[in-house]
């Protein structure tokens, strides 16, 4: 589904990711690890093309999408769920909806009646402001409107992040329902969201993968945990 094949990423002259490759099988998730500034974002955002990376191909489906414009990736059928969980605050949770629906025609497409089953509180939300959700609630918004876009492909940037662990368990368990209905590639630092969610990890660290395996592999490696994760 997508292939990153020794990608290497820039911004001006600041060389960020070196060489890196991964793989995400069709149906499946696949998470990324790593702390904090070593490529995460990067990686996601190079599969966008914001930036696209400089040498290396992105791969998607088989067919090179790395010397496309990003809003041609998107196209392609990958939607994006941003680090810090952007939505429009002065829209309504309905109208953040609405405003990304695409293809929502088919029988298996996600429409606002399928993203409400899925998250039942933004349905008791809908006609509230997005700036007046909290940030559990804000993170299932930015999903769902990603889903609303009904991607075969789904990029999440640290859905985690800043969330309390009640909260976090309810955005993994989201997830994991989504398992076989797309793919899914996620950046984190959260190892339990990780292992929680992923069929496969790899671990970064300063632009390059230094471990990939399966996700019950990790579980138990307590030396890579704590080498590359500091856990
Ligand atoms: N726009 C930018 N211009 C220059 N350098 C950048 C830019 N964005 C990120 N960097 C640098 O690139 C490196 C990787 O950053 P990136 O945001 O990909 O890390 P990350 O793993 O997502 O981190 P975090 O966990 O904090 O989100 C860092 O050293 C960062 O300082
Ligand atoms: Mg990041």
């Amino acid at each position: 589904m997508l292939e990153l094949d020794k990608i290497n990423t820039y911004y001006g002259d600041t060389h960020v990711l070196w060489d890196l490759s991964l793989k995400v099988e069709q149906g499946t998730t696949v998470a990324i690890l790593g702390r904090n500034g070593m490529g995460k974002t990067t990686t996601i955002r190079s599969i966008m093309g914001l930036p696209a990376p400089t040498s290396g191909v992105v791969r998607f489906r088989g067919e090179v999408i790395s010397d496309l414009p990003p809003f041609r990736i998107a196209r392609k059928g990958i939607g994006l769920v941003p680090q810090g969980r952007i939505v429009f605050p002065s829209l309504t949770v309905k109208e953040n909806l609405l405003v990304a629906a695409r293809g929502n025609e088919g029988e298996d497409a996600w429409t606002l009646g399928r993203v409400y089953d899925l998250f039942p509180i933004l349905k008791e939300r809908e006609g509230l402001h997005a700036d007046l959700l909290s940030g559990g609630e804000q993170q299932m918004l930015a999903v769902a409107r990603a889903l609303m876009l009904n991607p075969d492909l789904l990029l999440m940037d640290e859905p985690s992040e800043g969330l309390a662990p009640m909260v976090i368990k309810q955005i993994g368990q989201v997830i994991c329902q989504l398992k076989g209905k797309l793919t899914v590639f996620l950046a984190e630092q959260n190892l339990n969201m990780a292992l929680t969610v992923a069929d496969g990890i790899y671990i970064i660290s300063k632009g390059a993968v230094v471990w990939e395996g399966p996700a019950d592999e990790l579980r138990h490696n307590e030396d890579v945990k704590r080498k590359w994760l500091g856990v």
